[in-house]
């Protein structure tokens, strides 16, 4: 099949790499000219496993294209995928210019049949307003699709190639038959329903796993009060298949391209409709306050943190990611340096992008994580990089001031603390604290 894709960010570069490897003939398209000529040159915009791999042998085999002409590349191509972004507006919601732009543009390239798949997360009506602004420009023929994506950072291309189901939302036959032998070989479970259902999937999916995330943050902070294991806990409930094992990591709350941006975007549309969504609000705000967690302990055992030298480990929202949009980093650090605390941070892959988005000017990015936890009063794990869980503690230990060691992603086990004299301090593992008084434990009266 011919396809262009416009928008080069994680969703469109991934799918249309992804197909080119499945015998498609893919043009990739960005109006941003420096990211083509890098493509064009053989590098990757962005840090993820395996893609630079499959764009080389693709290109190679004559399937992948990259352009800056969107025009010529609608010409091209019989299916028209839209992986645009749509950031957030001040107020939460979606913003669409850029989706509206691209439709303006397909419907002005239009020259005969075409399906035209939004796959960028879009508010429930998007698809039609498309349909309407293509017919504005076009006499041609067309039917749109709602395809979501579901891919992960980090795993993009595994996501893509095996993914747990497709949704193709769609009111034409056509594309019904078109679409599900485009993703045949993907996966058995292709799902066709009607576009504003296939819409709502994607936010309704993205907000049901950040509820999953604030729910057991909250289990979390509970166990460290009553002096349970969240791990244990979410093992356990995890063999029950109706609430599932996966999403129940406790940590320092969600970040990312996706979730935090979708769950406002879903909070607004569901305003916008006069429904007040309680939970996703209350959902939003447990993540929010999660982070803070972290300095709250720091707090505990240090008393006030002016002047205290602060080591972090990792800068991304989640590892094997350069991405930082949103990561808990940015707020956990502004804090740090807020109440006077000197902050030294390094992360494996992600300082670059930390860097030119972050406007603390005294951080200081270190180059090893020895660096950053060198004669620092205490350690912060943000993100949970396997560089970081092979470093034996007994050299953390020999590197810091003093030996305090917050894990934020519960990293460590029990037996690596074992010979340590750590001062530790986990999510909701209060049996695991170290060197801390606690307060006594609940007892049932
Ligand atoms: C997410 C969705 O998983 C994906 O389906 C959608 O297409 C885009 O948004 P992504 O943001 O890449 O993907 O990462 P994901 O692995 O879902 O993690 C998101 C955030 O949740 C990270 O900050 C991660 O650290 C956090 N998380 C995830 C937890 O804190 N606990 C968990 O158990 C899982």
């Amino acid at each position: 099949m011919k396809i262009t894709v416009i928008g080069t960010g994680y969703v469109g570069l991934v799918s249309g790499v992804c197909f080119s490897e499945l015998g498609n003939e893919v043009i990739c398209v960005d109006h941003i000219e420096a990211k083509i000529e890098m493509l064009n040159r053989g590098e990757v915009p962005i840090y993820e496993p395996g893609l630079q791999t499959l764009i080389a042998n693709n290109r190679e085999r004559g399937r992948l294209r990259f352009s800056t002409d969107l025009g010529a590349s609608v010409k091209h191509a019989e299916v028209i995928i839209i992986a645009v972004g749509t950031p957030s507006l001040p107020n939460g919601q979606a913003n669409l210019s850029f989706i509206e732009q691209a439709a303006s543009e397909i419907g002005q390239a239009m020259n005969g049949y075409k399906i035209i798949v939004t796959k960028s997360t879009v508010p429930v009506g998007t698809n039609e307003r498309i349909r309407d602004i293509i017919a504005q420009h076009s006499k041609e023929p067309f039917d749109i699709a709602s395809v979501p994506e579901f891919l992960r950072e980090g795993t993009a291309v595994s996501d893509t190639m095996n993914p747990d189901r497709i949704i193709i939302g769609t009111d034409s036959e056509v594309v019904r038959e078109r679409l599900t032998e485009l993703h045949r070989s993907l996966t058995s479970n292709i799902i066709v329903t009607d576009i504003r259902s296939a819409e709502m999937i994607k936010y309704a999916s993205n907000a049901f796993l950040a509820t999953k995330i604030s729910f057991i943050n909250e289990i979390a902070n509970i166990c460290e009060k009553v002096g349970a294991d969240v791990t244990k806990v979410a093992y356990g409930m995890g063999f029950d298949q109706r609430i599932g094992a996966s999403f129940l990591k406790a940590g320092i709350g969600y970040g990312g391209s996706c979730f935090p941006k979708d769950t406002q975007a879903l909070i607004q549309i569901a305003g916008q409709m006069d429904y007040d969504f309680k939970l996703l609000k209350s959902v939003v705000e447990v993540n929010r306050e999660q982070r803070f967690n972290v300095i709250r302990k720091l707090e505990s055992l240090m008393g006030h943190l002016a002047g205290k030298t602060i080591g972090i480990w990792g800068l991304a929202f989640k590892p094997e990611t350069d991405d930082v949009r949103d990561s808990p980093a940015f707020e956990i650090i502004a804090a740090l340096t807020e109440m006077g605390a000197k902050v030294k941070a390094y992360d494996p892959i992600a300082a670059e992008n930390f860097r030119r988005n972050c406007d603390v000017d005294s951080l200081i990015y270190c180059d090893t994580a020895r660096e950053a936890a060198w004669q620092a009063d205490a350690l912060c794990v943000l993100t949970e990089w396997k560089e970081f869980q092979h470093i034996p503690l007994s050299e953390i230990e020999s590197w810091l001031k003093s030996p305090y060691l917050i894990d934020g992603r519960n990293i460590y086990k029990e037996e690596q603390l074992a010979n340590t004299q750590l001062v530790y301090y986990s999510v909701g593992r209060p049996g695991m604290n170290r060197g801390v008084k606690e307060p006594a434990p609940y007892i049932l009266l």
